[in-house]
C-alpha cells in the first residue's frame, strides 16, 4: 500500500518503567539515562521515564531525563493520589515536554483494595485527574486492569477521566487477559460510547500473560487506539508487556493491511534491544521475534540454498532494517553443499569439485558431533583436507 494515506501510531515506551518492574531488572541511574538517550533518538514519542514517587532514585532518573530529552515527551507514572502527582510534576516538568500519567484500578478485584465505592472511586478520578490537568496540560489517564472493568462503569469512568482534562486515554490489559477481538471490540465500544472520546487519543497497554500482547495491542489499533505502550523486547511484569520491536516490525512490514505509521528508525531497534538486555540483566530468547539471535539465522539446506539464492524465500524483512549487518547462515548438520561453498568463498578459499566434496563429507561428520560449525573448524577441515588428499 504505497499510495495511500497511513494514520499516525504514537509509540509510548515504558521500559524505564513497567520494564523495569520485572524483579532483577532494576536499571542504574547511568543505565537509565543511557536508555532514555537511545529511545529518544530512535523516534520514541512518548518515554514513561519511571515512577517518581516510589524512590529517591526514581524521582532523580526520571527529572534528568526530563531535562536532557530533546524531542520525546517525557512522562511520570502517579497513584490517584495528590502528593502523588505532585512528585510526579517535580519531575517531569523539567521536559520540554512533558505528561503526567494517572492511574487507578477500576475492575472489581482493584476496587476492593482500596475499599472504594463505585461512586467514591468516581469522585477520586475527578479530582486526581483534574488536579493533573492544573499542573500540566498533557495528562494520560488509565484505568487499570480496564479489560476486567464492567463496560458501564468503564464508559462511566472515562467519561470522567475526558471530562476532567484528560488528553490520552489508556486501555490497559493488566493481566494479559484479553484476546485480539475483545481488544478490539472494548476500543470500538470506548470510542462509540463515550461523548468526547473522539477528541483524545485512546492508548492501549498490553501485558503478555497469553502470549497475545503484540497481537491485541495491533487488534485495539485496527479499532481506533492511536498510541501503542510497549518496552524494549519486551521487558516487563510477569511475562512482559508488548514488544516495541514486534509493534512497529508488524506495522512496517504489513503496511499493506495495516495502514499505520510510526516514527522509529528501525535501524536502530538491535543497537537498544542488546543494550536494555545488558543493562537489566535480561538476555534475549534465541528465537525471540525481530531481535533474537535466530531470527534472521537459517541453517538448514533447504533454508539456505533458497537464501542464497534470493532472500525474500526465507526472510519477510531485511536484517538491515532492524539494524543487523546482514543474514546469517551458520553451519550445522542441517546445512548443505551450497552454504559450504559460500562459506568456503566468504573464507577466501578456492577448491575444486572434488576437493568440496571431501570436505563437504568431512564438515558432516564434524556437524554431527558439534552443534555449530564456526570459521576456525572450516578452515581445519581445509587444511586436513588438502594434506590428506
Ligand atoms: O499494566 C498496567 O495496568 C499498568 C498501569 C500502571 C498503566 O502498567
Ligand atoms: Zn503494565
Amino acid at each position: 500500500m504505497t499510495d495511500q494515506a497511513k494514520d499516525r501510531v504514537y509509540i509510548f515506551d515504558t521500559t524505564l518503567r513497567d520494564g523495569e518492574q520485572s524483579p532483577g531488572a532494576t536499571m542504574t541511574h547511568d543505565e537509565k539515562l543511557e536508555i532514555a538517550e537511545l529511545l529518544d533518538e530512535m523516534g520514541v514519542d512518548i518515554i514513561e521515564a519511571g515512577f517518581p514517587i516510589a524512590s529517591e532514585g526514581d524521582f532523580r532518573a526520571v527529572s534528568e531525563i526530563a531535562e536532557r530529552a530533546k524531542t520525546s515527551v517525557i512522562c511520570g507514572l502517579a497513584r490517584a493520589q495528590i502528593n502523588d502527582i505532585d512528585r510526579c510534576w517535580e519531575a517531569v516538568k523539567h521536559a520540554a515536554r512533558p505528561r503526567i500519567h494517572t492511574f487507578i484500578g477500576t475492575s472489581p478485584l482493584h476496587r476492593a483494595i482500596p475499599n472504594l465505592t463505585m461512586d467514591e472511586m468516581a469522585e477520586r478520578i475527578h479530582q486526581t485527574v483534574t488536579h493533573a490537568r492544573n499542573l500540566c496540560d498533557n495528562v494520560q489517564w488509565s484505568p487499570m486492569d480496564a479489560t476486567r472493568t464492567e463496560h458501564d462503569y468503564l464508559c462511566r469512568v472515562v467519561e470522567i477521566a475526558i471530562k476532567a482534562g484528560a488528553t490520552t486515554i489508556n486501555i490497559p490489559d493488566t493481566v494479559g487477559y484479553t484476546a485480539p477481538r475483545e481488544s478490539a471490540d472494548l476500543i470500538k465500544m470506548l470510542l462509540e460510547r463515550v461523548p468526547g472520546a473522539d477528541d483524545i487519543i485512546f492508548a492501549t497497554h498490553c501485558h503478555n500473560d497469553l502470549g497475545m500482547a503484540t497481537a491485541n495491542s495491533l487488534a485495539a489499533v485496527e479499532a481506533g487506539a492511536r498510541q501503542i505502550e510497549c518496552t524494549i523486547n519486551g521487558l516487563g511484569e510477569r511475562a512482559g508487556n508488548t514488544a516495541l520491536e514486534e509493534v512497529v516490525m508488524a506495522l512496517k512490514v504489513r503496511g499493506d493491511i495495516m495502514p499505520y505509521e510510526t516514527k522509529i528508525d528501525t535501524r536502530k531497534i538491535m543497537h537498544i534491544s542488546r543494550r536494555v538486555a545488558t543493562v537489566s540483566g535480561f538476555p534475549v530468547q534465541f528465537n525471540k521475534a525481530i531481535v533474537g539471535k535466530n531470527a534472521f539465522a537459517h541453517e538448514s539446506g533447504i533454508h539456505q540454498d533458497g537464501m542464497l539464492k534470493n532472500k525474500e524465500t526465507f526472510e519477510i524483512m531485511r536484517p538491515e532494517d532492524v539494524g543487523l549487518a546482514g543474514t546469517s547462515l551458520p553451519l550445522g548438520k542441517h546445512s548443505g553443499r551450497a552454504a559450504l561453498r559460500a562459506k568456503l568463498k566468504d573464507l577466501g578459499v578456492e577448491v575444486g569439485d572434488n576437493q568440496l566434496k571431501d570436505i563437504f563429507v568431512r564438515f558432516k561428520d564434524l556437524a554431527d558431533r558439534k552443534k555449530e560449525v564456526f570459521d576456525e573448524d572450516i578452515l581445519a577441515l581445509v587444511t586436513a583436507a588438502m594434506t590428506d588428499g
